[in-house]
């Protein structure tokens, strides 16, 4: 890309202020301008870059190679750098570039190539750089003009689907947000790269009526781009993250002008204890959880556990059994060779003395009855009722680059199962959330059975099927068994 270059006096160039961490990527260091971003949103895209490996230097210097900016144009940019190297008294000639690449970036999971003016890249066909001292500014809706000619423009991606179906769902459309995520989980299992005839074959009609001609004449990036620029979508997408906000309360505090974390301190919004917690704890909780912070923290619950009840077990579940390498949570499940004797165990550990380590926590009972007989498909089954502690554990971290502080916040589910069900506690904890979805749909549809993470009921035989392992519900459900580790769809 060609940038005209700048006046600028070259003095020594002064040490980044920003982590002296190099990220995954050494070669690309972030900084993004505050102006129209605004201070919490700048925070949060931060957060948000540095969680997916990026090097974000809060401050400019010369080693900042990408400086990302919103709704400014190229010349408010260039005299925003102009004065930033007047300030650091250093150089460097970073590329300036759109969100647009940010947000493409982020999703890929990697600096997306930067091209020049005009050109398109990947899927996004948007003008993601400009050279400094012309106008008008990049629009960051990309014209149908400025279509990509390679044919990469009709590819569906499964990020671009995920992020419809996250936006179907803030908008309350259910059934939408299923088509996508399902589409998405399909192509994730279709090798290679698909002509478009191909995917629209594989993904089926449901796909295409949920998308909207208009959608499908202008191509799927476009809709996409258009969404994760909506004001809407981000602001609810910042506010879902909050931990114990669901798309209610984020949808009602946009409707009520809120877009901000700062807004909602500033304007004394009620917020339940958990929602409190969780704006406390935003950043670390929408840090990822390393499998090796899961696994001491599985350590931590086991030595509490054994000491009110020995015997007594605890199971990684949740991604981490999948084998992710890193989570949003801490999936834990605790159970008791003897049956009967879990209960109450939860309440032990989790309001034990010695959890200082403890941050927050709110308990949910066993609500579960045998004699009630099966819920319906579909319905209050996918909310399973055990003993359940919702928490926040302190972690002590070493060596954290960039934090001032040696521990980290962190999203623990502690769930007891009763022996008897700890098969389907483990299957259902185990996920995918698609893989349960899809799994539970089978049972209903080819065996009439009512698969739930605590029993499996056949409803032909009118009948519950007992299980002492994963295997044997495979085995009941007439299905080879499925290894965690091939669970991620
Ligand atoms: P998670 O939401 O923790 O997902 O639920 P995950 O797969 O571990 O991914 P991360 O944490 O985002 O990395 C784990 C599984 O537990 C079940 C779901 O089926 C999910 O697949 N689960 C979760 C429940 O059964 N009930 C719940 O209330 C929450
Ligand atoms: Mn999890």
């Amino acid at each position: 890309m060609a940038l005209v270059p700048l006046k600028r006096r070259r003095r020594a160039p002064s040490p980044p202020a920003g982590p002296p961490d190099t990220g995954r990527f050494p070669a690309v260091v972030l900084c993004l301008v505050e102006k129209r971003m605004g201070a919490s949103r700048r925070a949060f895209l931060t957060q948000l870059a540095r969680a997916k490996g990026f090097r974000v230097d809060r401050a400019y210097s010369a080693a900042v190679t990408h400086v990302v900016s919103e709704q400014n144009s190229g010349n408010e940019v260039a005299r925003w750098l102009e004065q930033q190297q007047e300030e650091c008294g250093a150089g460097g000639d970073p590329a300036l570039l759109d969100i647009s690449w940010f947000t493409e970036s982020m999703g890929a999971g990697r600096p997306v190539e930067i091209e020049g003016d005009g050109k398109c890249w990947g899927l996004g066909r948007v003008r993601v750089s400009w050279v400094p001292g012309t106008d008008p500014p990049p629009t960051p809706l990309p014209s149908s003009s400025s279509r990509c000619p390679t044919g990469g423009d009709s590819a569906l991606s499964q990020e671009a689907l995920e992020t419809l179906a996250e936006e179907a769902g803030f908008s309350g459309s259910e059934g939408r947000s299923l088509a996508f995520t399902r589409a998405a989980s399909v192509l994730k299992a279709l090798p290679g790269q698909l002509s478009a005839l191909e995917e629209g074959q594989a993904l089926g009609s449901g796909l295409s009526l949920s998308l909207g001609q208009d959608v499908l004449e202008d191509g799927v990036s476009v809709e996409v781009e258009r969404v994760k620029l909506s004001e809407r979508y981000r602001t609810m997408k910042l506010f879902t993250k909050i931990f114990g906000v669901g798309v209610r309360t984020a949808s009602r505090w946009y409707q009520e002008g809120i877009r901000t974390l700062v807004d909602l301190q500033e304007r004394n919004t009620k917020l339940t204890r958990q929602q409190q917690a969780g704006l406390q704890h935003y950043e670390d909780l929408n840090t990822p959880v390393e499998r090796g912070e899961a696994e001491s923290i599985g350590r931590m619950v086991q030595e509490a556990v054994q000491r009110f009840l020995p015997g007594a077990s605890v199971t990684l579940a949740g991604g981490f059994r999948r084998g992710k390498p890193r989570g949003h949570d801490v999936d834990l499940l605790l159970t008791h060779p003897e049956a009967g004797r879990e209960a109450g165990l939860l309440s032990a550990v989790c309001l034990s003395p010695h959890q200082g380590l403890i941050l927050y926590q709110h308990s949910q009972e066993n609500s579960f009855a045998l004699h009630e007989g099966p819920e319906p498909p579909g319905g209050r089954d996918v909310l399973d009722r055990f003993e359940r502690c919702f928490s926040i554990f302190r972690l002590e971290v070493q060596g954290r680059p960039g934090a001032a502080r040696g521990w980290k916040a962190v999203r623990v589910d502690l769930v007891v199962a009763p022996v008897g069900q700890f098969p389907f506690a483990l299957l259902g904890w185990t996920g995918s959330r698609h893989f349960e979805r899809e799994l539970r749909r089978f049972a209903g549809h080819e065996r009439k059975m009512v698969l739930n993470s605590h029993t499996l009921y056949d409803t032909r035989l009118n009948l519950f099927l007992p299980a002492a392992s994963e295997e044997e519900i495979f085995q009941h459900l007439g299905l080879e068994y499925v290894p965690p580790t091939q669970r991620n769809a």
